[in-house]
């Protein structure tokens, strides 16, 4: 029997939808699947059949992803389910194989995912790269005030172009951030999820553009009470009178006991301008990122300026043979390149290690201890290290 990798047609988008939901023990209901159609493209859908039987199917979507302030070519595998009767047999280790060896070809020098399988994609070279961080606070716990000049003005949810130009200034210096194109911000952000589209805010200053925010504000009435929940689907401001003007905003529910939630780093900077421990953790998802193309990788992030060294490290992979071997990474003037030599290297590690390496999620010097790379020394780590400073990968984004 054989396998064969293909990409969807148009006539299986909606089954593919079904099965897709299925997998995932999600709704089937012809509204459901409607907005998975309508959130999907059928060119972001890849299916492994085998003699004519689909057994499972990956949605790839293909945003960059920023890292060290530059824009890094990446795609993002947003969904990967096997049909309940194919599992086990290998089907999703050799749908990712394939789709590996399709975006390499297509230019994609990372993949990034959010695993419920962490051991499938760990084996197949992913690893840990960052972190999504739900907060909570109550809405009364907020600092109010709107600064001296500053607005915020209501604008339907039906154009992302103000949001983008914001988002623009605000995420450039994030690592983790995909770099969203208009669709993603109808289909993720702005898109009504059933209640009415969500609430969109610019915030002003008096020089001009600053913050924005998109709230969905919902209540849940109960024999006993009414709780009221402020869900920021997101927001950002690039000064503190901007993010001042958001937290009032967010504070302004306080009336309906309303408690207000939000992605966030971690650390989140915002603990800042708020009184006391009253902003909370509810929950953390690390999402984990692969390195598809070594030079291309390296060349398109950005370092820390000052930063100058080089390490050698040989890397095995039997996903992505192009990637096996030995490299040197060399980072000079914010700019750095991989290339490949022939020499053995001290430090050796698998893709999974490469990618944390790539990342700098988890510290050097734990991947050495936990055995995730081998044969780094002082000089390494502290090179390594270097070369992530700053906070660490997030992403306000699931997908
Ligand atoms: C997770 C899923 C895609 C795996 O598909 P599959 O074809 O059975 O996977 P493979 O046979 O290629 O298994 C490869 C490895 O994945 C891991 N794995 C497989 N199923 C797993 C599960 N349910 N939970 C955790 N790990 C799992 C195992 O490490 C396995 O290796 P092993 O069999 O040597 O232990 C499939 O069970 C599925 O569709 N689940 C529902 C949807 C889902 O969770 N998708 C993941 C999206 S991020």
């Amino acid at each position: 029997m054989t396998r064969r990798y293909r990409m969807a047609r148009p006539e299986e988008h909606r089954a593919l939808m079904v099965q897709d939901a299925q997998a995932f023990g999600d709704s089937t209901t012809s509204v459901s699947i409607d907005r998975s159609v309508a959130r999907t493209r059928v060119e972001e859908l890849r299916v492994l059949e085998e003699d004519g039987n689909r057994l499972g199917l990956l949605l790839a979507r293909g945003q960059p992803v920023r890292w060290g302030g530059r824009p890094v070519p990446a795609s993002q595998v947003s969904g990967l389910s096997v049909g309940a009767e194919h599992r086990g047999r290998g089907v999703a280790t050799e749908l990712l194989r394939a789709y590996l060896g399709e975006v390499h070809e297509r230019g994609a020098a990372i993949s990034t995912l959010f695993p419920a399988a962490v051991q499938l994609y760990r084996r197949a070279g992913y690893e840990y790269a960052g972190t999504l961080t739900l907060y909570e606070a109550a809405a009364r716990h907020l600092p109010v005030g709107w600064p001296d000049g500053w607005r915020a003005l209501p604008v339907p949810a039906d154009d992302p172009a103000p949001l983008q130009e914001r988002f623009a200034r605000v995420a450039a210096g994030r690592s983790g951030q995909v770099d969203r194109e208009a669709d993603w911000w109808r289909q993720f952000l702005l898109a009504d999820r059933g209640s009415g589209p969500p609430q969109v805010f610019l915030v002003d200053g008096p020089d001009g553009p600053d913050g924005w925010a998109i709230l969905a504000v919902s209540s849940d009435v109960s024999a006993s009470e009414v709780r009221t929940s402020v869900q920021v689907v997101d927001w950002g401001a690039a000064s503190e009178a901007g993010w001042r003007s958001l937290l009032t905003l967010a504070a302004g529910f306080s009336s309906l006991e309303a408690s207000v939630h939000w992605k966030g780093p971690d650390p989140e900077p915002l603990a800042l301008l708020v009184a006391e421990q009253d902003i909370r953790q509810l929950r953390q998802d690390r999402w984990m990122a692969r390195v598809v193309d070594v030079p291309g990788a390296f060349a398109a992030r950005g370092y820390p300026s000052g930063l100058r060294g080089r390490i050698t490290i040989g890397v095995s992979d039997d996903t992505c043979p192009w990637v096996d071997g030995t490299w040197t990474i060399e980072v000079d003037g914010g700019e750095g390149k991989a290339v490949r030599v022939g020499d053995d290297a001290e430090v050796t590690t698998t893709a999974a290690g490469l990618a944390a390496l790539f990342a700098g999620y988890h510290d050097p010097r734990d991947l050495a201890t936990l055995g995730v790379v081998r044969g780094l020394d002082q000089a390494g780590v502290d090179f390594l290290r270097a070369m992530h400073a700053g906070p660490k990968p997030w992403s306000p984004d699931y997908y």
